[in-house]
């Protein structure tokens, strides 16, 4: 646990940080900072849980050029404040708003929400010999092809392979995270909780679980004490 934080911020880290740790560094295999240009991200459902600590991760750790996506102006600002460096909306057409930006492609693309929807324009913006990755379960088949021209590839994430599998590099995700508990009492990271409920009983479980529900949720929701 990171020493500079109390109990409530620290427990809204583990899980996200872990699924966004292993979506960079171990799937989509972002090298660590160089002097080499930017490589640059589009995370899609930049606000979110795992969004907030991706972005962080992404920009403050290795460096990349960030695109978050959001769709209102509170969560817009939220991308915005933990580093992206720029905001374009996911209800809207996604290459089209990256060549606003100036972007003709991405080298990689983390999906947080709605794969689906969202693989198509994925495989629009990324680069040749670029990576996607999904932490979000799909419906209906994925059209992989999309991404033979460009020697694209796709990947997926899901922080519980390690421990389903008892692979043999488990102690990877404690290592990970005591690197994370260091980057933030270094305040490179900041924690992304955004609501405390307390304490932890069955309204505020209700509650906690209707405002996921919205699928508005900026941040991180903790609840506390018993
Ligand atoms: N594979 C894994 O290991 C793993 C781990 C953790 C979580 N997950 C899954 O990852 C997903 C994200 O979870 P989370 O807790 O980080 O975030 P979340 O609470 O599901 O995300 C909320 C954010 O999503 C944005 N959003 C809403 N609709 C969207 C859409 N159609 N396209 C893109 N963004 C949209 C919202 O932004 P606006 O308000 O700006 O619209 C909001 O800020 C969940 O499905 C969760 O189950 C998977």
């Amino acid at each position: 646990m990171p020493q500079t934080l109390s109990f409530e911020q620290a427990a809204a880290l583990p899980l996200t940080a872990i699924t966004a740790w292993e979506a960079l560094f171990d799937r989509l295999k972002v090298p660590p900072r160089s002097s080499a240009p930017a490589k640059s991200l589009l995370i899609i459902g930049g606000a979110g849980g795992v969004g907030s600590i991706a972005i962080q991760l992404a920009v403050k750790v290795a460096g990349l050029k960030v695109i978050a996506t959001a769709s209102r102006p509170e969560s817009a600002q939220w991308v915005r404040e933990l580093g992206a460096q720029h905001v374009i909306n996911h209800f809207g057409d996604l290459p089209a708003q990256l060549k606003e930006q100036g972007f003709d492609s991405v080298d990689y693309v983390l999906i947080l929400n709605d794969t689906d929807r969202h693989f198509p324009a994925a495989a629009a913006a990324v680069a040749p010999q670029g990576m996607i990755c999904t932490i979000v379960e799909n419906a209906a088949p994925l059209d992989v092809s999309l991404l033979k021209a460009k020697s694209a590839g796709f990947i997926w994430e899901f922080m519980f392979t390690r421990s389903m599998f008892q692979t043999a590099d488990m102690q990877e995700q404690g290592k990970l995270l005591d690197q994370v508990a260091q980057l933030i009492d270094q305040k490179t990271l900041v924690t992304t909780v955004s609501q405390v409920l307390s304490p932890i009983n069955a309204a505020n479980l209700r509650q906690a679980h209707a405002t996921l529900e919205t699928g508005r949720v900026i941040g991180k929701i903790v609840l506390k004490d018993f």
